[in-house]
């Protein structure tokens, strides 16, 4: 088969790495790619965002399968242009895909169908928003409407923080829509499944660390690490989420006749209840992917291939039980302002590291060289028979990587390391 993977991060990096290694690959292309993802695909410069330049790509390099990494491309419909387009995609449609471009669309739909979220109101106007804060509880959760780059949610304290946040969302250009919700207490997961329309079937579990430092401090993040399985989702927690919350999502979908094929990750808060749905991506998690990547045990392209064609129900998936963990190099600065352009040094030493792979989130190549290009720059992964092996090893790796320009989290896992050293976090 010859694939189209579109992205830049370090989530397509891994999954290159993983299509790479399929049986039925014949030829990997990635737009726009990254430093990491040109040594296993053919880099094409394409902009993504031009619709029939991305078709007319396929349909001049015969490509069997264009698979869709991040969420801008599925929201803007890439997946339904390529559909008219007589090309098969991965990912859901631009209906679809109003799950993770619309927190309206989304608490409404778990509204409807009873699924277990955070009491909820939308609206579209200042006034009433700000008279809805009066006399809710604190802590209170102000999130704009649409896609925000993980910069559209703001956990308020107090109401003068609220106000803030609602006064944030109407001074934006474009900004207009927001839901104000509930604080929900407990611990977070993220859960990966696969959706045909039809059968949906759970992929695994993961962590991330958010917080720029250690301790969970600072500002939020794309993700600081992950890793995966998560230790709070049992094996009954998981057949809860997808009892309550994500077959459920997908029946009431596929009620308002919008099929939902791809990867669905629900961001959940574990808490005394049970299981609720804080909010829906969907794609894969940037840097969860990196960690899944490396605890699958089948083949990605053909379980990519059944989630397009309908064939999930005849699918099962085999997992390593051993966990991996990633740990993020970013560019110092970073959730902020950065320099970009430094060269990182020591990589393939680092690869090296027993069970080490290293994905590359923003790098450039020049030549030989790989140049830092952006704020999350490189995702040191590692496999081990414990969490703490797993840690052990990614911070081997960071160890003999040359990046002054750059910084790491030292902590990341540190729950899971507890919980398996019996030191409850
Ligand atoms: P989101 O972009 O919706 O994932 O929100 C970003 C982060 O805000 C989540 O990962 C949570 O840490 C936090 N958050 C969002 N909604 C809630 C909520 N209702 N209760 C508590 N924390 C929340
Ligand atoms: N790591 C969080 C996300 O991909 O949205």
């Amino acid at each position: 088969m010859r694939v189209l993977l579109i992205g830049s991060g370090g989530r397509e990096h891994a999954l290159a790495w993983a299509l790479s290694a399929s049986p039925l690959l014949t030829k990997l292309y990635a737009a726009p790619g990254n430093g990491g993802i040109c040594a296993l695909a053919e880099c094409a410069p394409l902009d993504v965002a031009d619709h029939p330049a991305v078709a007319a790509f396929c349909r001049d390099q015969a490509i069997d399968l264009v698979v869709v990494g991040p969420e801008v491309p599925l929201v803007a419909g890439l997946v339904d242009d390529l559909a008219a387009a007589g090309i098969r995609a991965f990912g859901p449609t631009r209906a679809a895909a109003q799950l993770e471009g619309s927190k309206a669309f989304t608490k409404s739909l778990c509204r409807d169908a009873g699924i277990p979220t955070a009491d909820y109101a939308a609206f579209s106007e200042r006034e009433p928003a700000l008279a809805y804060l009066e006399g809710r509880p604190l802590p209170i959760v102000v999130k704009a409407d649409g896609l925000a780059a993980g910069k559209g949610v703001t956990v308020a304290l107090d109401h003068a923080e609220a106000i803030a946040a609602v006064n944030a969302v109407f001074a934006a250009p474009g900004g207009g829509s927001l839901v104000i919700e509930d604080f929900l207490e407990g611990e977070e997961a993220s859960f990966f499944a696969l959706s045909d329309g039809k059968t949906v079937i759970p992929l695994a579990t993961a962590q991330d660390h958010k917080r720029a430092f250690d301790g969970d401090e600072g500002p939020n993040t794309g993700g600081m690490g992950a890793y995966s399985p998560a230790p709070v989702m049992t094996p009954a927690l998981i057949e809860e989420t997808m009892a309550r919350i994500v077959r459920p999502t997908v029946d009431a979908l596929a009620a308002r006749g919008i099929p939902y094929r791809g990867v669905l990750y629900a961001g959940l808060m574990i808490g005394a209840g049970g299981p609720k749905l804080i909010e829906y991506n969907v794609r894969f998690g940037d840097p969860e992917c990196q960690v899944l990547m490396m605890r699958l045990k089948d083949d990605l392209l053909t379980l990519m291939n059944a989630t397009v064609d309908g064939e999930l129900a005849r699918t099962s998936i085999r997992w390593h039980d051993d966990p991996a963990l990633t740990v993020v190099l970013a560019a110092r600065g970073y959730p902020g302002g950065y320099a970009t352009g430094s060269e990182i040094g020591g990589l393939e030493r680092a690869a090296a590291v027993e069970g080490v792979e290293i994905f590359h989130a923003g790098t450039k190549r020049d030549g030989e060289r790989v140049l830092a290009s952006g704020g999350r720059v490189l995702n040191v992964t590692a496999r081990g028979r414990t969490v703490a092996e797993a840690q052990a090893r990614a911070y081997e790796a960071v160890g003999l990587i040359e990046w002054p320009d750059g910084f790491c989290r030292r902590d990341i896992g540190w729950r899971a390391v507890a919980r398996e050293r019996g030191t409850d976090a």
